[in-house]
């Protein structure tokens, strides 16, 4: 089964607006590609970014960061998926780390948002990872395959499964500079895979794209997105930069012109 590659960049709490418009003013260099192109940018950014997105001779989408699990209500603070949709945004990172720490979010919750995602036929970017004491005490494998299975047990058996992403991003990774390395990424992708075939099938599982996040940079990502249960990156700080964001897309194009080396 084919997998698209994916070059996703996780804004976090940066960008402007003005930021946002300066960012894609320089992406006049992208490069043409089959790859799906992301950016998830603060709410407060994502109607100027869907606006310069479509200026764009590429296609790139914008994705949300969170998304609440519920409809509509008394949640003060959150965003729901009707509002999301409305600005034609269909991509939403949820459950990455730093909401799994800083907003205390359970896999219980973010099965919620995974669900609620899928329900409005969104794509959502399901995020597991180990900490640093947990892959020490060599137990990133348990740690995973249980965010795996509780993050995704309420997705629906008959969910498409080019629609549900999943990012591997070991949490000692993010931001530190310390990259993964890429046959231990590749391995814990292709566990999260096995985890997924375990819960749904085999054929399932081989359409779902596992992306690896952590201190991806154009330099490493040609190694990180050649790897065979790899497809592609969720990206922080190396997304932050039109010339950074266009490397990763060539990285990728780089990848996809090995059709030998690449996760299909
Ligand atoms: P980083 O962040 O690329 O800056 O390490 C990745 C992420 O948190 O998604």
């Amino acid at each position: 089964m084919t997998r698209q590659l994916m070059v996703a960049g996780n804004w976090k709490m940066n960008g402007t607006q003005a930021y946002t418009k300066e960012f894609f003013a320089g992406l006049d260099a992208l490069p043409d590609t089959a790859a799906e192109l992301l950016i998830c940018p603060a709410f407060t950014s994502l109607q100027v970014a869907v606006d310069e997105a479509k200026k764009l001779s590429q296609s790139l989408a914008i994705g949300a960061q969170t998304m609440a699990g519920a409809d509509n209500g008394a949640y003060t603070g959150q965003v729901s998926a009707e509002m999301l949709l409305e600005m034609d945004i269909k991509h939403v990172i949820l459950g990455h780390s730093e909401r799994r720490q800083y907003q205390e979010e359970s896999n219980a919750a973010i099965a919620e948002q995974v669900a609620q995602a899928l329900k409005n036929n969104m794509i959502p970017i399901a995020c597991v990872g180990e900490t640093f004491n947990e892959r020490e005490a060599a137990i990133t494998d348990k740690v995973v395959t249980s965010q795996v299975e509780e993050s995704l047990a309420n997705v629906p058996k008959e969910t498409n499964p080019s629609q549900l992403v999943v990012a591997y991003e070991p949490v000692w990774a993010i931001g530190t500079g310390k990259t993964c390395d890429a046959a231990e990424a590749n391995r814990v992708c292709g566990l999260i895979r096995k985890t997924i075939a375990g819960m749904f099938s085999d054929n399932f599982a081989n359409g779902v794209r596992i992306l690896y996040g952590g201190s991806v940079k154009p330099a490493n990502a040609e190694e990180l997105f050649g790897q065979s249960d790899i497809d592609g990156g969720l990206v922080g700080g190396a997304s932050l930069k039109a010339a950074d964001y266009i490397g990763l897309v060539e990285a990728a194009n780089n990848v996809a012109a090995q059709p030998a080396m690449c996760g299909v």
